[in-house]
């Protein structure tokens, strides 16, 4: 229920997944990370040989894609496009940027909003993106702006990207960092920015316990939990 749900909006590598899944876990909540919905978009326009930036043609593979959100044992989130497991590779540095682009379009909003909203009905949800707390969960029970400084951000993008034997580096990824934040902050359609009624949090100064911690807090005090 969106009352009693928790929105986590912020710029890319803020931390906000690792942060909404813990605390998803902590409170037996469902987890939703809106980011890879518009991946998945981006990814099957990568696919398809649509440039990202062509509108038109990006709005025509619409009606051909099937979405769909699955959890495993752990209540970790799986993304199926058209039946096919795309967990992983919605995350290569070439679908940041086709998500970032795709998630321009109204169009594309629009396709995905309907199933962000019908997530939080059925379930109490820790949902994280860029409008959560604007405009898809405008009622949610705690919002919070999750943020941190670009090169923070980037390092720790970076050092994740590592893990999972992706082959990239510092610069491509803070490069990246920075076109996402430029273009998902300017957009006119759902821009990243923080609701009235937003938390700011800046983790740049934090490690990921003391961010827990204050998130947690944040759910106890708001939420009751
Ligand atoms: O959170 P992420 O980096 O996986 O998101 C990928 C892109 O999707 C991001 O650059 C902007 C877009 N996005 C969005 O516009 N709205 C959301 N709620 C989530 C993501």
């Amino acid at each position: 229920m969106e009352e009693r749900s928790i929105a986590i909006d912020g710029p890319s590598g803020a931390g906000k997944s690792t942060l909404a899944r813990l605390t998803a876990k902590k409170y037996g909540l469902i987890y939703v990370d809106t980011g890879a919905l518009y991946r998945s978009v981006g990814l099957f326009a990568l696919q398809r040989g649509v440039s990202s930036k062509d509108e038109e043609n990006v709005v025509k593979l619409l009606p051909d894609i099937r979405i769909e959100l699955r959890y495993d044992g752990g209540g970790l989130q799986r993304m199926f496009l058209n039946g096919k497991d795309v967990t992983e590779n919605i995350r290569v540095p070439e679908a940041s940027i086709y998500a970032s682009d795709v998630s321009s379009m109204v169009p594309v909003r629009d396709f995905l909003l309907a199933m962000q909203r019908e997530m939080a009905v059925k379930y109490d949800v820790v949902m994280d993106g860029r409008d959560i707390g604007t405009v898809v969960l405008p009622d949610a029970g705690l919002k919070i702006f999750l943020t941190a400084r670009p090169e923070v951000r980037a390092e720790r993008r970076y050092a994740e990207l590592k893990a999972k034997s992706i082959s990239t580096t510092y610069d491509e990824v803070l490069r990246d960092i920075l076109y996402r934040d430029k273009n998902d902050s300017e957009r006119s359609a759902a821009p990243l920015k923080a609701a009235e009624d937003a938390i700011l949090v800046d983790t740049s100064e934090m490690d990921l316990e003391q961010c827990l911690k204050a998130i947690c807090a944040l759910a106890e005090e708001k939420l009751g939990l």
